[in-house]
């Protein structure tokens, strides 16, 4: 069932922000770990490199930072921010990350937790955040995503580890008495294929007592499928967001941006293609950070906000996808500065 939001209140994009790892791999150097190279990468992915936090990082610091830049440029009095919420699957802390974020920003009137749904993790805090400003019980809120699943891939696997990387993005939203930014939305699950892509728990079990035994806290590497993976985002992110826009009414030629979940060039490639739409709406960054998981839509967002491709008033069709399965989609405006 596709939801709009129906509320009472409207809601605006007013921030966005990021922060990335200093570290750069580009694919040669990752060729020197494992049999691959940068024509093969490049050419199957559109990934050129990635950055991946060392040791003087973190992904809590890359998260504050990003909130703190959405937070700047939304010109907000960190006091004002009610709600804090971090998609991310790889907190430094499984009670959550996003407390130690809020108190990093002294934002003392806002409540922070973390929200898990791999890479389509942001847009389903998103969309959570926006049902807590659309009911009307708070006006302000920051989403992070942010993600570190460099410290979860098999550097030996050269089926996935080419793909990954670090970063953290983050938006601003308020409430507004304007029109509406989030125009619409459309969130999925499909746990029955969870096993094309995962970050499994390792079943080990220790001696507790005599006759007892406890599992050992401990997870494995990233496992994908990777053909699998990769017909579902092109069958499934079509029909979500043509859903959508045909409820909206909508015609693809009226998008300004088409931006997707950063996985592989040839997935968005064959999405716009579905739709008609130009290349040069389709934003890619790829090539510079791989597939940052719950990070990319708001990290790429927050480029082109940035470098002024994405203006005041622009109409933005957004889809996120990965593990779970979980995918979903999302039209809205921009209404931030720039
Ligand atoms: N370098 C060089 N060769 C590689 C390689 C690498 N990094 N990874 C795989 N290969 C080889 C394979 O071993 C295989 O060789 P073989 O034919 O001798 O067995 C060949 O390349 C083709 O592998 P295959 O897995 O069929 O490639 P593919 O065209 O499906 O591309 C992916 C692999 C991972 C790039 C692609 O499936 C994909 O992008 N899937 C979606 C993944 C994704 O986005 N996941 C995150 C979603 S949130």
């Amino acid at each position: 069932m596709i939801r709009n939001s129906q509320c009472e209140t409207g809601i605006s994009f007013v921030g966005c922000g990021s922060a990335t790892p200093k570290k750069i791999i580009n694919n040669n150097q990752l060729g020197q770990r494992v049999d691959t190279n940068d024509e093969w990468i490049q050419s199957r992915t559109g990934i050129g490199e990635r950055r991946v936090i060392g040791e003087n990082e973190s992904l809590i610091d890359l998260a504050t930072d990003a909130a703190l830049n959405a937070v700047k440029m939304a010109n907000w009095d960190v006091k004002t921010i009610d709600l804090i919420i971090l998609a991310t699957s790889t907190p430094e802390d499984l009670f959550g990350s996003a407390p130690k974020i809020q108190s990093n920003l002294k934002a003392s009137n806002a409540v922070a937790f973390d929200l898990t749904a791999a890479c389509s993790g942001f847009l389903f805090a998103l969309v959570t955040a926006s049902q807590y400003l659309a009911s009307g019980s708070m006006k302000r809120a920051v989403v992070i995503g942010a993600d570190q699943l460099t410290k979860w891939v098999d550097w030996d696997d050269r089926k996935t580890c080419v793909l990954f990387g670090d970063g953290a993005g983050a938006v601003a939203i308020e409430t507004t008495d304007n029109q509406d930014g989030l125009i619409g939305y459309d969130l999925k699950s499909d746990g029955s294929k969870g096993g094309c892509l995962n970050l499994f728990q390792s079943n080990i079990f220790l001696d507790l007592v005599q006759g007892a035994k406890h599992q050992k806290g401990e997870y494995l590497p990233i496992k994908m499928e990777g053909k699998e993976v990769y017909k579902f985002a092109v069958k499934e992110v079509p029909i979500i967001l043509g859903e959508l826009l045909d409820k909206y009414q909508i015609k693809p030629e009226s998008i300004d941006w088409l931006l997707l979940h950063q996985a592989n060039q040839r997935i968005l490639d064959a999405v716009a293609s579905r739709f008609s739409i130009p290349s040069e709406k389709v934003l890619s960054n790829l090539k510079h950070y791989g597939n940052t998981s719950a990070a990319t839509i708001p990290l790429m967002l927050d480029e082109a906000v940035r470098d002024q491709r994405i203006k005041p008033g622009d109409l933005i069709a957004c889809s996120g996808f990965g593990a779970g399965l979980s995918w979903g989609a999302a039209l809205f405006f921009w209404h931030g500065p720039y």
